[in-house]
């Protein structure tokens, strides 16, 4: 079905009038491949959808959510991982307490990533992890951290990578048992995170768009990774704006590996590679 740029926009618009969302800024390209794919899905033309939008509450709610992508794995990019462990957590180690926001953390894998990094490093009761997603169906997911094991066997390449092997010595090798961190049930094809990590976090609906900090407390550390490359260039500020102003003094902010801080909010951090460090 060929998806005019007028359809997009009076999409775009009912759904600013008829819901709380509002996809205004986000990538215009990626947003189209969604709205294709929802007339494929839900087997309806954009007019139908568009009148649907306006009298479907139900409806509109499982649009925005088909919207978003959702695609995350445990110790996604390993090298992230590394740069975490030497040259972030350990800058922590000193401080009372270590105040963690994972914005757009899907089904959870990444924050498990963290709690388990957290736990390998010392640093794991002192930590307060906050996740968050504008989508409630993966956030019920990620409560649940119940994953897929036939489909995830790359979780435990990369749990190897970051946990087990030491990148600047290989020689330093650490036997550290799933078993410590997963109950794995290979019959119901099942990997799930034990329940003294899923007790670690406060998982909350929060929208970036038109939402600011929620939590009542400012971080040590924000992760946003994979989720500015969906937005335009002014929303992308607005949200850098949103964790320049929820982060303490040297608070680190990480973005994923293809994005980048653009505009003004670039001169308001120090960056190292993925690595922001909020500017005194
Ligand atoms: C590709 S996933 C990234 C998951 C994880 N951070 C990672 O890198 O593996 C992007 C997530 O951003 C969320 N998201 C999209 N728009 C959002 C918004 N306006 N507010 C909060 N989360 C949003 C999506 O629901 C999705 O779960």
């Amino acid at each position: 079905m060929l998806i005019t740029s007028e359809d997009i926009e009076k999409i775009i618009i009912t759904i600013q009038n008829h819901s709380p969302y509002d996809f205004s800024g986000y990538s215009i390209k990626s947003f189209t491949r969604r709205i294709e794919k929802a007339t494929f899905d839900f087997k309806l033309s954009i007019d139908e959808i568009i009148k649907k939008i306006k009298t479907d509450e139900i409806f509109t709610e499982k649009l925005a959510k088909g919207i978003t992508v959702n695609t995350t794995e445990l110790f996604r990019d390993p090298k992230v991982w590394h740069t975490l462990r030497y040259r972030v957590l350990n800058k922590f180690s000193e401080n009372r307490r270590i105040n963690i926001w994972h914005a757009g953390s899907s089904t959870g894998q990444e924050v498990y990533s963290m709690l388990i990094l957290l736990n390998e490093m010392g640093l794991l009761e002192k930590a307060n992890v906050f996740a968050s997603d504008i989508n409630t169906d993966v956030l019920e997911v990620a409560k649940k951290g119940v994953y897929n094991y036939r489909f995830n066997m790359e979780y435990f390449d990369n749990f190897n990578k970051v946990i087990r092997e030491n990148p600047f010595n290989y020689d330093d090798y650490l036997d550290v048992p799933y078993s410590k961190y997963f109950n794995i049930e290979k019959e119901k094809d099942t990997i799930s995170i034990k329940d003294f990590l899923k007790r670690k976090v406060v998982w909350l609906k929060h929208d970036l768009v038109n939402q600011s900090n929620i939590f009542d407390t400012k971080f040590d550390l924000i992760l946003c990774r994979n989720v500015l490359i969906y937005f335009n260039n002014e929303l992308q500020e607005k949200v850098i704006e949103t964790f320049y102003n929820s982060l303490f003094r040297k608070g680190v902010l990480i973005i994923g590996i293809h994005e980048s801080i653009i505009g003004l909010m670039a001169n308001k951090f120090n960056k190292s590679g993925f690595v922001y460090t909020k500017k005194e």
